[in-house]
């Protein structure tokens, strides 16, 4: 076995995630990157210090899981969400069954709540927001952003979903509640069904072929016939129909 094959055997012993599954080349480069810098030699002599070390464990977990979000992240399609994807939607169901997959520290669950509020009262709004890492739940819990992640949030939206603290923009009660956050892993844990719509974006990069195709097709079975998956700016799914998808519209997929 090799120091790195050790290491994935080590961590996902020790945490569940398997590091197999995540693109190897772009995964060690990073991780590299951490234990060089913290004096480690090797992955081997970097697994035995993270067994030890609960605060080392917690920077590798942050290392490893890229968590860049914002508000309204790749504005346009926010507006196909609202201008097509939710008026379809709510052609069948009034209570929409909603997930935000990988949804690092809230902007997105909370931008899909913002933009449904222009079609129901954020009393009939809920979402399901999950992600691997802990960490960055207590954050969208928290839901106090910098200003540069509401740099595509529309004025309106502005002036009504947040209150200013400081340097610092915090998200009104009212929406925080329409989400609850739950600890999820997309490689392990097991999916609901019934989803009208399902959010997951700008994490699929990350993994490998394999892992990718295990997802879609959990997704797949995850959504109701109708539901839409609306996948990130660079993640076009090659191949749609074999996962039983119709191109909705661009980075927006139907179940058949
Ligand atoms: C770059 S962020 C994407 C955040 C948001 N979806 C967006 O597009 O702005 C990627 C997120 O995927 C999460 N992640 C990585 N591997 C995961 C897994 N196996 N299961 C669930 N979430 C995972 C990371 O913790 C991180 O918060």
């Amino acid at each position: 076995m090799s120091d790195y094959e050790q290491f994935i055997a080590g961590i996902n012993k020790k945490t569940g995630i398997n590091l197999a599954l995540y693109k190897e080349a772009q995964m060690k480069r990073r991780l590299t990157s951490l234990y060089e810098k913290k004096g480690y030699r090797n992955f081997v002599e970097f697994l035995q210090a993270l067994e030890r070390n609960r605060d080392l464990m917690n920077e590798f977990l942050d290392r490893m899981t890229i968590n860049v979000s914002e508000f309204y992240r790749n504005g346009k399609r926010w507006e196909v969400l609202q201008n097509k994807i939710f008026p379809l939607l709510l052609q069948t169901n009034k209570r929409l069954k909603i997930w935000s997959a990988a949804c690092s520290t809230g902007e997105e669950p909370y931008t899909i709540s913002m933009v449904l509020s222009h079609h129901l009262p954020l009393s009939q709004i809920q979402v399901l927001a999950t992600d691997l890492d802990e960490n960055v739940i207590q954050k969208a819990k928290l839901g106090l952003y910098p200003e540069r992640s509401l740099a595509e949030v529309p004025n309106d939206v502005k002036t009504k979903y947040f209150a200013q603290e400081g340097a610092f923009f915090k998200v009104r009660d009212e929406i925080k509640r329409t989400v609850n956050y739950k600890k999820h892993n997309l490689l392990n844990d097991q999916y609901e069904s019934n989803y009208d719509l399902i959010v997951c974006r700008n994490v699929m990069i990350y993994f490998t072929e394999e892992a990718k195709d295990q997802i879609y097709r959990n997704f797949s079975k995850s959504l109701r016939p109708g539901g839409i998956l609306f996948v990130g700016s660079t993640e076009q799914i090659f191949n749609p129909a074999q996962y039983g998808f119709e191109i909705e519209d661009t980075f927006f997929y139907r179940k058949k």
